[in-house]
């Protein structure tokens, strides 16, 4: 019997790693999930087995809750606001982490442990607690429960390092003691890692939490994979360090893509400013050319090749299918449409795709970085919707800019660049961009969907 369970939970493990695999494409991230989540189903079964089913009507009780939250969240929650959801759920795991080692301290090891069992239950502990108090912060502060803004204090750091001494400290002690220091040792030790979460995250403005979402998923991972030392469960270790990993991953390549270093993320609190109305060189308003709706269809219409770029203004105002009825409607009449897609354009990674999915457009139509800037000088036409920072030149050209260094998508290169926003107020890094002041670019002031309405109906009435 024990083969047979070592036998599925091997296959459980390839399913789940196959289905991470699949996610690097839109295209065949559904199916992805479906095989990770057949993973899950055969790892929960094996568990059950090898348990002989003791307790499990608590499992099934505690499954169908799961599942009954898990699948009303998901149906409602609106794509905006995805990054609290995951959020939430990662919080769920680091918290489960550390329950299960104080449990396991408690019950199940009591004062007998080994060093490798008394480190790994203090670790996920603390790694678990982290997590879970960092992840209900970020959850806040993107649902605009707390403020977005970084919130920072004078000795911020010093107060950090002290916490974490402590937490050091106490885990020592737990260690040499084999886990029989006192009762109120392992409270204060979780309370400790439980606020040093919480500090930790505090300084880190709301924009800047998909990244910090990443970091703490990726703290999930490994306390869980730790949990799967105390629980002797190849399979907790294996899909922990998997987290961990993919996690650590995403984390890195979000901040590349914003060219800033993850201490610069973590402890720059970076992203006060964002959304502030900005001053154009020495101090003057910028001087633009506002267009209209009427104006900007007939140079659609007439084009070779449109390339669309949107950003964090088309997801909030839920533009993508608008966006797609106007593509429907330019290919129509012979025009050549793509979409040019940067990395971190929105507040998520692979933002723009999902909402583009959801809108149906083809994926092949989708450009990356790379592939959008060959293609951008050779477009009649580059509308931004609702893009910023993911467009602006001083990037590439103004050393002291912020933003100087991150790859952008070239879109002053095209022969007219049409942005489509509300106001002149800034993006997320809350600098002005001169891409609006240049002689082929032109501003349709108004709400992404409302513009992109205007632009069918005017093409349409062509
Ligand atoms: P932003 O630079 O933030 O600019 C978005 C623009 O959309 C704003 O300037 C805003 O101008 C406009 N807007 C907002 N609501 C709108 C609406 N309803 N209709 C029309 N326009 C609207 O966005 P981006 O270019 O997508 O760049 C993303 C930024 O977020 C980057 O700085 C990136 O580093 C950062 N970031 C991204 C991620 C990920 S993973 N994607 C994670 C952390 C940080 P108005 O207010 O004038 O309309």
């Amino acid at each position: 019997m024990n083969v047979a369970i070592d036998l599925a939970n091997l296959v459980a493990i390839a399913l789940i790693i196959y289905g991470l695999h699949e996610l690097n494409s839109p295209a065949t991230a559904r199916r992805g999930n479906r095989f990770a989540m057949g993973g899950m189903a055969i790892a929960l079964a094996g568990i059950l087995i090898r348990t002989q089913g003791i307790g499990w009507q608590v499992v099934a009780i505690g499954v169908a809750i799961g599942a009954i939250v898990g699948i009303y969240a998901a149906l409602k929650v609106k794509m905006t606001a995805m990054p609290q959801m995951v959020a939430l759920y990662n919080g769920a795991g680091g918290g489960a982490a550390a329950l299960i080692s104080t449990v396991e301290h408690y019950v199940a090891h009591g004062s007998s442990m080994n060093d490798v069992i008394s480190v790994s239950l203090v670790l996920s502990a603390i790694i678990g607690s982290v997590s879970f108090a960092g992840s209900i912060i970020a959850f806040l502060k993107l649902q605009e429960v707390m403020t977005g803004r970084p919130l920072t204090y004078p000795g911020q750091q010093f107060v950090n390092g002290v916490v974490l001494l402590a937490i050091l400290g106490l885990a020592v002690w737990f260690v040499v003691t084999s886990g029989t220091l006192p009762a109120w040792g392992y409270v204060v030790l979780l309370l400790a890692a439980l606020l040093l979460g919480v500090l930790f995250v505090l300084p880190i403005g709301g924009a800047d939490m998909p990244v910090v979402i990443s970091l703490l998923n990726s703290f999930t991972g490994v306390a869980v994979a730790i949990t799967g030392f105390e629980l002797d469960s190849t399979l907790l270790i294996i899909c922990g360090a998997l987290v961990g990993a993919s996690g650590t991953i995403l984390t890195v390549a979000m901040s590349r893509a914003m060219n800033r270093p993850l201490t610069n993320v973590l402890f720059g609190a970076f992203g006060a400013a964002g959304g502030t109305v900005v001053a154009g060189a020495g101090g003057a308003p910028q001087q633009v050319r506002a267009t209209s709706a009427d104006d900007v269809a007939v140079m659609l219409a007439y084009a070779n090749k449109v390339i669309f770029v949107p950003g964090y203004g088309m997801a909030v105002a839920q533009a993508q299918h608008s966006v797609k009825a106007l593509a429907d409607q330019l290919e129509k009449r012979g025009v050549k449409v793509l979409y040019a897609i940067h990395p971190v354009a929105g507040r998520m990674p692979g933002h723009m795709n999902v909402l583009l999915a959801e809108a149906n457009v083809p994926y092949d139509e989708l450009l990356d970085l790379e592939d959008a800037n060959t293609e951008l000088p050779t477009a009649d036409v580059a509308l931004v919707i609702g893009a910023n920072d993911v467009t602006n030149p001083a990037a590439r050209n103004v050393p002291s800019s912020p933003i100087y260094g991150m790859p952008i998508l070239d879109v002053d290169k095209a022969k007219n660049v049409v942005v489509l926003k509300r106001s002149m107020r800034s993006g997320f890094a809350g600098i002005e961009n001169p891409l609006y002041e240049l002689p082929n670019a032109s501003m349709l002031f108004g709400d992404a969907k409302a513009s992109v309405d205007a632009l069918t109906a005017a093409v349409k009435a062509l």
